[in-house]
C-alpha cells in the first residue's frame, strides 16, 4: 500500500490547483510586501495589488482544498467505497491524519496573523494620499496637482475628506466603491461637481487642526497685480484684512472670523447647487434666542420657496472652499509668474499675450502646449522682430512659465479650470464674499449687511512708480481704480469685470 503523507481525500485536481494557486499568491505577498515596505515606491499599483487583488484570490485558493476535498468524497461514496461512510471524520490514529492537523493549525495562525497585518496595513493605504491622489489618474489628477501646491500639501486627502471614525470610513469606502464603478464604466460628470454635499461637517475635519478659539487679529497680505498695457505697469494693493476672532484674553468676537462665533448661528437658502446665489441670511444669537433674517431686496425669496429651501448652517467651508484645489484664473497665474521672476516685465505686452493664450479653449492639454508656444513665438517675430532677437532667452523662458502656468490650473481633460470651482474667500474674481455683502441684503427692521470697504479690510498702500499711495491714518486710504472707470467700482461687483482674463 502507497504511504500517504496527507489524508486520501486530499489527492484530487480541485484541491491541488487550490493549493499551488494559493502558495504562489503567498509567496507574491510576501515578496510585494517586503518590497512595499523596504523601498519607497510611490506606485499605487502595488498597493492596489498587494492589499486589494492578491488577498481574495489566496482566500480562493484556499476555499478550494476542502471544496475538492468535499467532491473527492462524493466521488468516492458513489463509486461504493466502503472506506467512507461518514463525514466528517477525523482519527489522530494516522499520520496522515495528525500532519494534516499540523498543516492546518499552522496555516490558520500564519493566514490570521497575515490577514490582521494586512487589513491594518490595507486601511493605511487606502487612507493614503498616493492611492487617493493617483489611483484614478485621469480622474483626480487636477485635484491631485492643486492639491501639492496648497498649504495644505502635508495634509492627507483622508484628514478632510474622511475624517476619524469607522462610521464615516465605511461610508466613504462604500461611496468610494461606486466612484470606482463610475469611473471604469467612463460614468463620472466631468468637471467633478461641487459642493461636495457628503463632505464631512468642518468641526469633524478643519476644526481638529485650526481652532476659532485660536482666531484673532488681522493678516497684513499684499495682493501683486500686472496690468495689461505695453509696460506691464505694476499695480500692488497692501491690505491690513481684519480676520479677527474670538480674543482669547477678553472672550470678544469680531472681525472676520465673527461668523464662526459659537454664540452665533448663521443660516442661509442658496437659489443654486454650487451656493453662489445666496438671497436669504438668518442670524440666531444662541444666547438671548433673537433672530434677524435678511433678505436681498433685489432678489427676494416668496414665503413658499423660504418653506421649501434647504437650510444651510455656515462652516468654514462657506467661505475657505478652495482650501486644498486651488485652480488659479490665467490672471492671476501669470501675475504670480512676473512676480516670482518666472516671466521678465521687461517683454512688452507679455501680460496680455500670455492670459489671452492660456484662456483659449483647448482640447487637450499637449495642443495647449503646443499652441502656447507658438503663438507667443509668432507674436513677437511679427510685432517686435529687434527685440525678438535680443530677447531670445527672455522669450523662451517667459513660454515656459506660461505653460506651466497653464498645465497646473487648467485641465482640458476633465474640463477642470478656474471659472468651474468659484473660490468664496474675497470677492475680486468671483461673487465671493458679496453674496451676503451686497448692499442690497436688508432685515424687516431695516438694518443692511455691511458693504463698506473697511468693514473687513484697510488699505495699506498701493499702485506704483509716480501713483504710488501709502497710507498715513488707522482707517487706510480709499480704494483708488488705477483704469478710470468712474464710479463703477462701487456701483458693480469687481467680479462683474475681473472674470479671471482681461477686463
Ligand atoms: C484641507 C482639506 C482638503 C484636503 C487635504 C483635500 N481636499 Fe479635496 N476638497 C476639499 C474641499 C473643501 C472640497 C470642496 C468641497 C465643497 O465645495 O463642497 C474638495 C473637493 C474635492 C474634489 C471635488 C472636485 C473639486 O475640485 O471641487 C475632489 C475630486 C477632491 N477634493 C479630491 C481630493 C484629493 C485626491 C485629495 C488628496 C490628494 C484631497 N482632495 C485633499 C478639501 C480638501
Ligand atoms: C491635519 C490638519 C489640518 C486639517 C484637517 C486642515 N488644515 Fe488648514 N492648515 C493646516 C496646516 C498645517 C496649514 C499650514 C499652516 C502654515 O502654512 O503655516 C494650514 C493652513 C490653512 C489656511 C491658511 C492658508 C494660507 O494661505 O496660508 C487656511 C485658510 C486653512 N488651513 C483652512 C482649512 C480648512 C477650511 C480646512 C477644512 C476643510 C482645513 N484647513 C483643514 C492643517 C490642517
Ligand atoms: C466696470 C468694470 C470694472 C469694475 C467693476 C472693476 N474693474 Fe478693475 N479694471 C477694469 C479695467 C477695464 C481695468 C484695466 C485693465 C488693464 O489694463 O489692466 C482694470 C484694472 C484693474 C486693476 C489693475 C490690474 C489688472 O488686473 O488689470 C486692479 C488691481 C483692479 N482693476 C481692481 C479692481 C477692484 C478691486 C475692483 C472692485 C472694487 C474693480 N477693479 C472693479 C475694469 C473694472
Ligand atoms: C466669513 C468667511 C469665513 C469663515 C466662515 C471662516 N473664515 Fe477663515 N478666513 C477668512 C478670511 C477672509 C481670512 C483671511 C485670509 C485671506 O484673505 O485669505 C481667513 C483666514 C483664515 C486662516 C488663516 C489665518 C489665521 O488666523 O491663522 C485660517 C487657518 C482660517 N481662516 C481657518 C478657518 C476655519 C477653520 C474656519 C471654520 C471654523 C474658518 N476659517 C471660517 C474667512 C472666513
Ligand atoms: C451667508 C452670508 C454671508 C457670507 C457669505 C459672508 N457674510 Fe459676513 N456677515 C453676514 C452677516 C449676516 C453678518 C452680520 C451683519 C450685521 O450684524 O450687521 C456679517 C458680518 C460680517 C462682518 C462684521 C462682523 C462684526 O465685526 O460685527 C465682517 C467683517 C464680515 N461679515 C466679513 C465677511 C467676509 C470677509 C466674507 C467673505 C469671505 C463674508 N463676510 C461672507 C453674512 C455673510
Ligand atoms: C465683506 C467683507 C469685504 C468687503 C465689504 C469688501 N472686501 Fe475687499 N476683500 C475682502 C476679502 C476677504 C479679501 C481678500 C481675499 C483674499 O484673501 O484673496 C478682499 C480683497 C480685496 C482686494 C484685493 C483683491 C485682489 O485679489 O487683488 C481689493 C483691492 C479689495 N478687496 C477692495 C475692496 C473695495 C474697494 C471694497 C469696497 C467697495 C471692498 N473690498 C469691500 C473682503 C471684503
Amino acid at each position: 500500500m502507497k504511504i500517504r503523507r496527507l489524508p486520501r481525500l486530499a489527492y484530487n485536481v480541485t484541491s491541488t490547483i487550490g493549493t499551488t494557486i494559493a502558495s504562489i499568491m503567498l509567496i507574491l505577498i510576501i515578496i510585494l510586501f517586503i518590497t512595499h515596505s523596504l523601498v519607497d515606491i510611490p506606485n499605487p499599483y502595488i498597493g492596489i495589488f498587494l492589499y486589494m487583488v492578491l488577498p481574495p484570490v489566496l482566500v480562493f485558493g484556499l476555499l478550494l482544498i476542502p471544496i475538492g476535498m468535499f467532491r473527492e468524497w462524493r466521488r468516492l461514496k458513489r463509486g461504493g467505497e466502503a472506506a467512507y461512510p461518514k463525514w466528517p471524520y477525523i482519527d489522530f490514529g494516522k499520520s496522515s491524519h495528525r500532519n494534516a492537523a499540523i498543516i492546518f493549525s499552522i496555516g490558520t495562525g500564519i493566514f490570521v496573523t497575515l490577514s490582521s497585518i494586512g487589513t491594518y496595513q490595507a486601511y493605511h493605504f487606502t487612507e493614503s494620499v498616493e492611492f487617493c491622489g493617483t489611483t484614478c489618474h485621469d480622474v483626480m489628477h487636477p485635484e491631485y496637482i492643486a492639491y501639492q501646491k496648497s498649504p495644505h500639501a502635508r495634509v492627507p486627502c483622508a484628514a478632510c475628506h474622511v475624517g476619524s471614525g469607522a462610521g464615516w470610513y465605511t461610508k466613504s469606502k462604500l461611496s468610494g466603491m461606486y466612484q470606482v464603478y463610475a469611473v471604469l464604466a467612463d460614468e463620472y460628470p466631468k468637471p467633478i461637481p461641487t459642493p461636495i454635499q457628503s463632505l464631512r461637517p468642518a468641526q469633524e475635519t478643519c476644526e481638529q487642526c485650526h481652532w476659532p478659539e485660536r482666531f484673532y487679529g488681522a493678516q497684513q497680505r499684499q495682493f501683486n497685480h500686472y496690468m495689461y498695457d505695453e509696460n506691464n505697469t505694476s499695480w500692488p494693493i497692501n491690505m491690513l484684512i481684519k480676520t479677527g476672532g474670538g480674543n482669547p484674553k477678553t472672550g470678544q468676537t469680531a472681525g472676520i472670523h465673527w461668523h464662526m462665533n459659537i454664540n452665533m448661528q448663521i443660516e442661509y437658502i442658496a437659489r443654486d447647487e454650487s451656493r453662489q446665489v445666496i438671497p436669504w441670511v438668518k442670524i440666531t444669537d444662541r444666547l438671548t434666542g433673537r433672530t434677524t433674517t435678511y433678505q436681498n431686496s433685489d432678489d427676494p425669496l416668496s414665503a413658499e420657496e423660504i418653506d421649501s429651501g434647504t437650510l444651510r448652517v455656515m462652516d468654514c467651508m462657506d467661505c475657505h472652499n478652495r482650501p486644498s484645489h486651488i485652480f488659479n484664473s490665467p490672471d492671476y497665474a501669470i501675475d504670480l509668474a512676473i512676480l516670482t521672476g518666472k516671466i521678465d516685465p521687461e517683454i512688452p505686452d507679455i501680460k496680455r499675450i500670455a492670459v489671452e493664450v492660456i484662456s483659449e479653449n483647448y482640447e487637450s492639454t499637449s495642443l495647449g502646449l503646443l499652441e502656447i508656444a507658438n503663438t507667443i513665438t509668432e507674436y513677437y517675430r511679427n510685432e517686435y522682430p529687434e527685440l525678438y532677437k535680443q530677447k531670445r532667452v527672455q522669450i523662451d523662458d517667459a513660454i515656459l512659465a506660461t505653460k506651466e502656468a497653464f498645465s497646473n490650473n487648467i485641465f482640458p481633460e476633465m474640463k477642470v479650470l478656474w471659472s468651474e470651482y468659484p473660490e468664496n474667500i474675497g470677492h475680486f474674481t468671483d461673487i465671493g464674499c458679496m453674496r451676503c455683502h451686497s448692499g442690497n441684503h436688508e432685515s424687516e427692521e431695516g438694518l443692511r449687511i455691511s458693504t463698506d470697504c473697511n468693514t473687513c479690510h484697510i488699505i495699506l498702500s498701493q499702485g506704483s512708480g509716480d501713483r504710488a499711495e501709502v497710507s498715513t491714518s488707522q482707517e487706510g486710504l480709499e480704494f483708488h481704480h488705477p483704469e478710470d472707470i468712474d464710479l463703477a467700482w462701487q456701483e458693480m461687483g469687481c467680479h462683474e469685470c475681473h472674470t479671471g482674463v482681461q477686463p
